[in-house]
């Protein structure tokens, strides 16, 4: 199954997603985190995001398509994905609608995550990642179990991501809100957005998309 946890910047769609990943046992596909990757290689292409991304700005819908279409082409994606942080702009919702239907797949459900500014801001200020595998946590709400040391892979030393210093998320927000949210109502026209709350305890939000997308394509899951 194909679905998409939208939502602005800090409502919780990567947290959700790898929840999810293992649930449906499905891949998670998040062009943020890609892109980090593509970055952190040193690639001239992960040097063209970053001139987008320290910003706050999305990065240009050309450059996020090439990445899009390698990702689903990785054998793990070929019966299904949960798309986080994409599409991001009409032209790549339509896209993304033209490549799965040429893999005769299509999006069966959007879950919205919605959360207030000011969540967002103390989520955002409190989000510390691993700069070695990339797990993420929260100062309060997700702290690791040694402070400072990622569960995950062991490595000491947490990191604030870049984009995540109040100015730059105040903008990823206007962004989210400009070209962003118009997009739900591509699907809303579809009849596959579900509504979901994206405050209260991570276990309940995990539950409360799992009941929602089962009441929204049932057996399919
Ligand atoms: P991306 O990496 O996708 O960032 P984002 O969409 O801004 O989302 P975040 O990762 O900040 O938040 P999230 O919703 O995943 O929340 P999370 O679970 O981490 O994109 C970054 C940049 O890349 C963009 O600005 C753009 O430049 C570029 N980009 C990416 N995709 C693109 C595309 N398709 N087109 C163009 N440009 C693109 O949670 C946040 C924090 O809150 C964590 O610390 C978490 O532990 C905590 N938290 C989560 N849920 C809860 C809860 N229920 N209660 C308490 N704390 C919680």
């Amino acid at each position: 199954m194909d679905f998409l946890l939208f939502g602005p910047p800090g409502a919780g769609k990567g947290t959700q997603s790898q929840r999810l990943v293992d649930i449906y046992k499905t891949p998670q596909i998040a062009t943020g985190d890609l892109m980090r990757a593509e970055r952190k290689s040193g690639s001239a292409l992960g040097q063209e995001f970053d001139k987008y991304m320290s910003k706050g700005e999305l990065v240009p819908d050309s450059l996020v398509e090439q990445l899009l279409s390698n990702r689903l082409k990785q054998p793990d994606a070929a019966n299904g994905a949960i798309f986080d942080g994409f599409p991001r702009t009409l032209t790549q919702a339509k896209r993304l609608d033209e490549i799965l239907e040429g893999l005769s797949r299509r999006i069966q459900a959007v879950v919205h995550l919605e959360v207030s500014l000011e969540t967002i801001l103390e989520r955002a200020s409190g989000r510390r990642v691993c700069p070695s595998c990339g797990a993420s946590y929260h100062l309060h709400h997700k702290p690791p179990e040694n402070t400072n040391v990622c569960d995950a892979c062991g490595h000491e030393g947490l990191n604030q991501r870049k984009d995540d210093n109040e100015d730059v998320v105040r903008r990823r927000h206007a962004e989210y809100r400009e070209k962003t949210e118009p997009v739900l109502s591509h699907y809303r026209a579809k009849g596959i957005v579900v509504e979901v709350d994206g405050l209260g305890e991570l276990d309940q939000v995990t539950q409360n998309i799992c009941n929602a997308l089962k009441k929204l394509v049932g057996e399919a899951l």
